[in-house]
């Protein structure tokens, strides 16, 4: 008789339900694959009275999450409470700690303190596994840690958040401002009722760091992701954006830069302008896509569910059967003292084209104004779209494209502007993509 995997579930909510559901519904065939059954010995959940629509009577039950990790009966704990510190990282640090391997979909918690947790691990001789807290349901921590093993990557990027790409693409489809929709996906669920994290760009931030540690066999860097949100994009922008032959994502850009010699880390977050014929600009709703470019595999796109209770169970429990066979991995790909520290790149000297939309008075004179401060501080226009709508009334919304330059020019362009009575409100630059 073979030995179950004996796993505990800390956190019963979306995923945490998911994964019991799943570990139930598909026992013999994840037995079969894993060549042994996965067994839930314990769970917990702060609220123990709460119907969670699974039957969770089987199980033991524990207050405490902690004590998941204490246990004797226990070969891994199953970390899906959420949140950077708190309660997940002393659970984490207790489960390594006592020598369980450790699952976990918090992305918080791994951007934050992954470094940490990856050399405990090693030094207990347990896997530390997290495949659900990037991209949910797509298996790209496996496909980038294993299946590009053998590729040097230089870039990696993609649609890291599904609250945003959701909010962004039914502005698209319906005209819509950003807090109308904002305030509809509340309504139904798809943002939080505190959206911050997601629209701010914090939550792509945190895959962004975690999918480029693994890319680029690099030290772990949350702390050096630029990040720029949603919230400032327009319904004017989309149009704009749109009748140049761009729809507008949000990106995680993560590049190794090795201009001045060293390989420096490059991490922004931003709403970027994405050609219609790329294949990220038919990512919509709340699917999430990532690119990754190797330099013998070319060019790789990993596409789903970013979220829901089904994709990230799927995803928590393809972590468990790895561990159930046996393979413990490294969390990053590679031991984490092998992981290169890399200094944060500089912005400036990246080159690009931009979008930049101007709010101005409607006034003579502000055309003038405008162009007079990108030419003295060197940026190209290569077009300008003005239009009355989307902006208050007196007010007039200017949409320019640069031709492709130094990122730093436009930001002197519009420093020269900063307090100007020509802009009626600070501008907003998204880089442009190319195909
Ligand atoms: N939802 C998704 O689609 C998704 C996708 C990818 C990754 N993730 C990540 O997965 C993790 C869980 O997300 P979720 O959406 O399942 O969250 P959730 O629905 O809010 O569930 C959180 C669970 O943790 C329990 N909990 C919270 N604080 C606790 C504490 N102090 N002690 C013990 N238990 C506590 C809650 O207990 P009660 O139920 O009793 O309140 C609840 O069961 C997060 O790290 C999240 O970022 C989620």
């Amino acid at each position: 008789m073979v030995e179950p995997l004996n796993i505990a579930l800390a956190g019963l909510g979306t995923v945490g339900t998911g994964v019991v559901r799943l570990i139930e519904t598909n026992a013999e065939l994840i037995a079969r694959r894993a060549r042994r059954p996965i067994r839930i010995a314990a769970v917990s959940a702060r609220d123990r009275t709460k119907d969670r629509g699974v039957d969770l009577s089987r199980y033991d039950w524990e207050d405490d999450p902690a004590a998941l990790a204490a246990r004797a009966d226990v070969d891994v704990v199953v970390e899906m409470v959420g949140g950077s510190d708190g309660p997940a990282l002393a659970l984490a640090r207790n489960a390594i700690g006592q020598g369980k391997g450790l699952v976990t979909a918090n992305k918080a918690m791994i951007a934050h303190h992954g470094l940490e947790l990856a050399s405990a691990a090693e030094k207990a001789g347990v896997a530390l596994k997290f495949e659900a807290a990037v991209a949910g349901g797509i298996p790209v921590i496996k496909g980038l840690s294993e299946g590009a093993a053998a590729n040097a990557i230089e870039r990696v990027y993609g649609i890291l958040n599904g609250t945003c790409n959701y909010i962004l693409s039914t502005m698209e489809d319906t005209g819509r401002d950003f807090g109308d929709v904002l305030a509809e996906a509340q309504r139904m669920g798809y943002a939080e009722a505190d959206p911050t994290f997601d629209v701010e760009g914090i939550d792509a931030g945190h895959k962004l760091s975690i999918l480029a540690a693994i890319a680029f066999g690099s030290r772990l860097r949350f702390d050096a992701v630029e990040t720029t949100g949603i919230s400032r994009v327009k319904a004017a922008d989309i149009e704009q954006a749109r009748s140049l032959g761009y729809v507008i994502r949000l990106l995680g850009m993560g590049e190794i830069d090795r201009a001045g010699g060293s390989a420096r880390l490059f991490q922004r977050v931003h709403p970027h302008l994405v050609p219609i014929d790329h294949p990220l600009a038919h990512v919509d709703g709340a699917t999430n896509a990532v690119v990754a470019e190797g330099n013998f595999m070319g060019r790789l796109l990993f596409q789903g569910a970013g979220a829901g209770d089904g994709p990230t169970a799927s995803a928590v429990v393809a972590d468990i059967i790895d561990i159930a066979r046996g393979e413990k991995g490294a969390a990053f790909s590679m031991p984490a003292h092998e992981l290169e520290a890399m200094e944060p790149a500089e912005t400036g000297h990246r080159r690009g084209r931009s979008y930049i939309r101007f709010t101005v008075p409607d006034r003579p004179g502000v055309l003038a104004d405008i162009t007079a401060a990108m030419r003295d501080a060197g940026v190209s226009i290569a077009s300008m779209i003005q239009k009355g709508e989307g902006a208050q009334s007196g007010e007039v919304i200017l949409a320019i494209v640069t031709h492709e330059g130094p990122e730093s020019a436009v930001t002197e362009a519009l420093r020269i502007l900063d307090g100007s009575d020509s802009l009626a409100a600070r501008p907003l630059v998204m880089q442009i993509i190319e195909g």
